[in-house]
């Protein structure tokens, strides 16, 4: 089966038919977001939060996101894959910012990178593209500077700040991106920046006049029902259902019911002892 590319994920744009990104993790989530007919997957450095049960990205490594890309990309085989650029894998020299895209190319198996940043990044980004790796930006609420933004907040809410983000999505286009994640800003902000670019939008907190969105698989599923902000719609209850599972599991091993004759293995009957019953 042939991956989406990067020819397919532009066209998408000029055709005006919307992108859809879903994370992953592991190879399990891969292939339910693959069958569902996911665009794109992203292996987001999310995963510090949902999978590791971090209070925010930052203590995410290049080696973690390496082996859940190759997780994801052994359980998927028709979206395009984009790896998340961990904190400090980018952000001191374009070099290192290459080879950290390489390894996710080369050990995870992703067909690009994302990372998080506007005109700063542009170095990086044109380093990363000039070696052949397509690059996914990612601007406004990024949370690899959630300290320098003093929390998880929305951006470019006034008119300097988001004035700010247009020339940083425009910098991110001109270093050679061939796609920009915006998060967390206002809708209005994020329509402007659609039009104005020639590369495909995907908003996640921006509203629905991207050129696509991008949601957290555990947010989609309602995996965890405590955590429910604005910009998530949840299309399940799995915590529901998951606890409910285990609790009925639980109980029925408790009683005894589980396994039952059904579930066991038995020993081969001896032919003479077989005609008997
Ligand atoms: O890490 C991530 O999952 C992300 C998305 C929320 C865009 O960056």
């Amino acid at each position: 089966m042939k991956r989406t590319t990067v020819l397919d994920l532009r066209k998408k744009k000029a055709d005006n038919d919307k992108i859809v990104m879903i994370t992953a993790y592991d190879a399990t989530m891969a292939r339910l977001v693959d069958m569902a007919g996911a665009d794109m997957v992203l292996v987001g450095d999310s995963l510090g939060m949902v999978v590791q049960g971090r209070d925010d990205t930052l203590g995410v490594t290049l080696d973690h996101m390496v082996y859940h890309c190759a997780c994801v990309a052994r359980g998927s085989e028709r979206a395009h894959l984009v790896g998340d650029m961990p904190f400090m894998s980018f952000q001191v020299s374009a070099e290192d910012a290459l080879r950290a895209a390489g390894r996710l190319v080369q050990e995870g198996h992703v067909q690009s990178v994302k990372l998080e940043g506007g005109s700063t990044v542009v170095p990086a980004v044109e380093r990363i593209v000039g070696a052949g790796i397509p690059v996914v930006g990612h601007i406004g609420l990024t949370p690899q500077s959630v300290h320098a933004m003093g929390g998880f907040k929305v951006q470019g809410r006034s008119e300097d700040d988001g004035e700010r983000l247009i020339q940083d999505a425009l910098a991110v286009q001109e270093a050679g991106a061939f796609c920009l994640v915006l998060e967390g800003i206002p809708r209005e902000l994020a329509a402007e920046i659609t039009h104005r670019l020639d590369i495909p939008t995907v908003g996640i907190g921006a509203g629905p006049d991207c050129d696509g969105q991008v949601l957290v698989c555990n947010d989609v599923l309602g995996m965890d029902l405590r955590f429910s902000p604005k910009f998530v719609k949840r299309y399940a209850s799995v915590e529901q259902v998951a606890v409910e599972a285990f609790e009925q599991y639980a109980s029925e091993v408790r009683s005894g019911e589980f396994p039952s004759t059904d579930h066991s293995f038995h020993r081969k009957r001896p032919a003479k002892l077989a005609r008997l019953y």
